[in-house]
């Protein structure tokens, strides 16, 4: 009853603020809102972009119809002035997330700033807060699992209309193995390759989706795992699809989880006394999830990742999209932190 009245209250056009639109998925659901007929707000960082190497001139022309403030998230006067300005939002959509994945940044901003921007839109009277998290939070192990946790907890404690889209694996972290297969090295796998799977998401189906929260009240208070199109795929199969469209003889070399469990003991040691070595355990630690957890939905009565249990969305594939890269010689931008 309460959200059917609220439901009411969700206009066709809405005025959103975007938070993170300089990521891959931010950028991709900057797009799809405009494309679904929104006004769209982002807050942006000056300095923003892999590496901070772009400006606000190349965002406007990298999201044409979008507005652009120049401001920082992580400080609540400046999220007010700059970004909520004292206008009328309907939305908030945060695809903000720490680039490094490192536990001191991941709190900082996968927690602090989105609890920050939460204040802020209650204040600003917006009526609906969507947030990209991730699917791997089902089973929190890491730091900015965890982080990522405590603000879903907040977002759905705070009474305001959510949307908690939790996505599988994206594009970008399943083509880094592109470039060494070309150069006619082996493809890594850990163990045989097949001790995960996951169904691969692409930006553009993930930005539609993330937008279609707005309007599709299915999406309205819901916690929301979701994949991309087709079965769900091993690294096995994705080393195979590599080298039948290059042309080239499978040639793989397995690695030992037991050999990233002895480098995650040494970094963690090392750690105690070395900080950096501490975030290098970290990454270390998320290289080892990723390579042992899969990114589909957890059964956790089963004890088992339950691939038929995980909803698809979009049509576009890892096999078209390892198509076209192969076909183009090129590669996908991968970002700060290229584990996950
Ligand atoms: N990779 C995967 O396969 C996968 C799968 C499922 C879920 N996820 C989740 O998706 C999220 C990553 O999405 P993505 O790849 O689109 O992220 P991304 O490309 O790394 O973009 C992160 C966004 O957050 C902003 N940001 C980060 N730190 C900031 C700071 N200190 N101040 C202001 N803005 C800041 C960045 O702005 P700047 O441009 O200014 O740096 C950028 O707009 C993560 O939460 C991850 O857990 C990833």
């Amino acid at each position: 009853m309460l959200e059917s009245a609220r439901a009411l209250n969700t206009p066709n056009k809405q005025r959103v603020l975007l938070l993170g639109a300089t990521g891959t998925i931010g950028q991709a659901t900057a797009r799809a809102l405009l494309r679904q007929g929104h006004e769209v707000v982002c807050l942006i960082r000056p300095q923003a972009g892999i590496g901070g190497k772009q400006q606000m001139q190349e965002w406007q022309a990298r999201l044409p119809g979008a507005l652009l403030r120049s401001g920082d998230v992580t400080d609540a006067q400046s999220l007010r002035r700059d970004g909520f300005a004292g206008e009328r939002f309907d939305s908030v959509v945060s695809c903000l997330a720490s680039r490094t994945g490192s536990p001191k940044d991941a709190w900082a901003i996968d927690h602090q700033a989105h609890l920050q921007a939460l204040q802020a839109a209650q204040e600003a009277g917006v009526q609906h807060f969507v947030l990209l998290s991730a699917i791997c939070v089902q089973k929190p192990l890491l730091a900015f699992q965890r982080a990522k946790l405590a603000f879903e907890t907040a977002l759905v404690q705070s009474g305001m209309r959510y949307s908690i889209v939790r996505p599988t694996a994206f594009f970008k972290s399943l083509c880094g193995q592109i470039e060494r297969v070309r150069k006619g090295k082996p493809f890594l796998l850990f163990g045989d390759g097949q001790l995960t799977a996951c169904k691969p998401i692409s930006d553009e189906d993930l930005g539609d989706y993330l937008a279609s929260c707005l309007r599709n009240t299915d999406c309205h208070n819901r916690i929301l795992p979701i994949g991309g199109p087709g079965p769900a795929i091993t690294p096995l199969q994705q080393g195979e699809k590599l080298f039948a469209l290059l042309g080239k003889p499978p040639r793989y070399t397995h690695v030992p989880v037991k050999m990233m469990d002895a480098i995650i003991g040494v970094l963690s040691l090392l750690g105690r006394i070395i900080p950096t070595l501490a975030d290098k355990a970290e990454f270390a630690r998320i290289g080892r999830y990723y390579a042992t957890e899969s990114m589909l939905v957890w059964d956790a009565q089963a004890g088992r990742y339950d691939a038929d249990a995980t909803p698809s969305t979009g049509t576009r594939t890892l096999w078209d999209c390892y198509a076209t890269l192969v076909l183009e010689g090129t590669s996908l931008e991968r970002g700060d932190h290229a584990v996950f």
